[in-house]
């Protein structure tokens, strides 16, 4: 039986971090993988982060199960950090999960049950593994337009052309924000008009958000989720704290399933629970504590979000910095709109032999599709990756 096993495709985005490991060039700059970085090619580990974790060694005492939904401090804590009470906290069932991958699987899981035939539709294009997941629990979906290859930006007109034609019962999926791959976002404005013909449509929302505080800040990150949750009766987010915690290898997310009312709570609730037992039992605990911890310590807090403050600025200097290199070294300002993406990626518009060029000759990896990871670069390797654009003709 398991010699008839055939081989599974890679996974692109982690092909290629072993790609650039293997590399014995040393000047090699990994715009890949989706994990802050600073200025010295360093993903710290977050000083509240540290504080909560002595905390923890000095004062836990047990390491025996949690709920099968985890730890209702840190549901209810991503809830309000998320949601900031927009809805009625009994109207949200939440269950912890392993990542925002665990959160994503969860929900997809979730509508399969609920619902067999449902479509789910994602943005064209969407991280990879939205797709890879969909096809391995073999739920049926469509891609709606998203990102205009020429201007770079939300190709608006074409997503609510597409999302006109959901049907009543299908699953829009949507990134809250800091879109990945493309670094291009909604506007408020266009999340009302999304969330207005999701009603008209009778289709449910799905909101991944695995980079709130990492674009415009993490009250402004969370506004379009927010609107849509207000505005639509049910709704699921799949939400994760391995960026804005720095806490990656720790798999921290969470999946809420919002009800149009309370009276249907208990029984999502059940059925996260239940999924959750299907799928790999208790959540992990270790890194849902230290998020718990430290949003209920006011002086943690306000040391988390400095913090995370600080790195989305940097992320923002480094776009403002290598959009200004393309204009000197281009004279044109056609890669101006990497100062306007937000988040950790933009989708350069490269071919794909281009970044194969770009590999090959600069030693700069980047995914295939040309997303590159903006967290990645420093003063020096802003300089190189410049070059090597304006080398290879993008
Ligand atoms: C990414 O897109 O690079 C991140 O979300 C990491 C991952 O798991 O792919």
């Amino acid at each position: 039986m398991l010699q008839d096993l055939t081989p599974q495709p890679k996974d692109k985005i982690l092909m290629l971090m072993e790609m650039f490991k293997e590399d014995p060039r040393e000047q090699k700059v990994d715009l890949g993988v989706g994990v802050y970085k600073n200025a010295q090619g360093v993903t710290p580990v977050m000083r509240a982060i540290k504080t909560a974790e002595e905390h923890l060694w000095e004062t836990e005492t047990t390491k025996t199960y949690t709920g099968l939904a985890g730890d209702p401090a840190f549901t209810g804590g991503m809830r309000d950090l998320v949601l900031d009470g927009v809805v009625p906290a009994d109207r949200v069932a939440a269950a912890a999960t392993p990542g925002g991958t665990g959160a994503v699987h969860q929900a997809f899981d979730l509508v399969r049950m609920a619902s067999p035939e449902a479509r789910i539709w994602v943005s064209d294009p969407t991280w990879p593994n939205h797709l890879s997941i969909l096809k391995h629990l073999d739920i049926p979906f469509s891609a709606y337009r998203y990102f205009d290859n020429e201007t770079r930006a939300v190709d608006f007109e074409g997503m609510l052309a597409d999302l006109k034609t959901v049907n009543a019962g299908d699953v829009v999926l949507l990134h809250g924000c800091c879109h990945n791959p493309t670094g291009a976002n909604l506007t408020l404005p266009q999340w009302k008009e999304v969330a207005q013909i999701l009603n008209e449509r009778g289709a449910i929302p799905m909101i991944d958000i695995a980079y709130q505080g990492f674009g415009d800040g993490i009250e402004a990150d969370a506004a379009g989720t927010r609107h849509i949750v207000s505005t639509c009766p049910e709704a699921m987010i799949a939400a994760s704290c391995s960026k804005n915690f720095g806490i990656y290898r720790e798999r921290t997310g969470v999946l809420m399933a919002i009800q149009p009312d309370a009276s249907k709570t208990a029984t999502a609730q059940g059925t996260l629970n239940h999924l959750n037992r299907q799928n790999f039992s208790f959540p992990p605990d270790h890194g849902a504590r230290l998020v718990s911890m430290i949003l209920a310590d006011d002086a943690l807090k306000a040391d988390w979000m400095a913090e995370l403050e600080e790195m989305r600025k940097s992320m923002l200097a480094n776009r403002e910095a290598l959009a200004a290199e393309l204009r000197r070294l281009t004279g044109s300002d056609r890669f101006g709109f990497i100062a306007q993406h937000r988040g950790m990626f933009s989708r350069i518009g490269a071919t794909p032999e281009q970044v194969v060029e770009m590999r090959e000759k600069h030693g700069i990896y980047m995914v295939g599709d040309s997303r590159m990871n903006i967290a990645g670069l420093n003063d020096e390797s802003i300089r190189v990756l410049a070059k090597a654009i304006a080398d290879v003709g993008v």
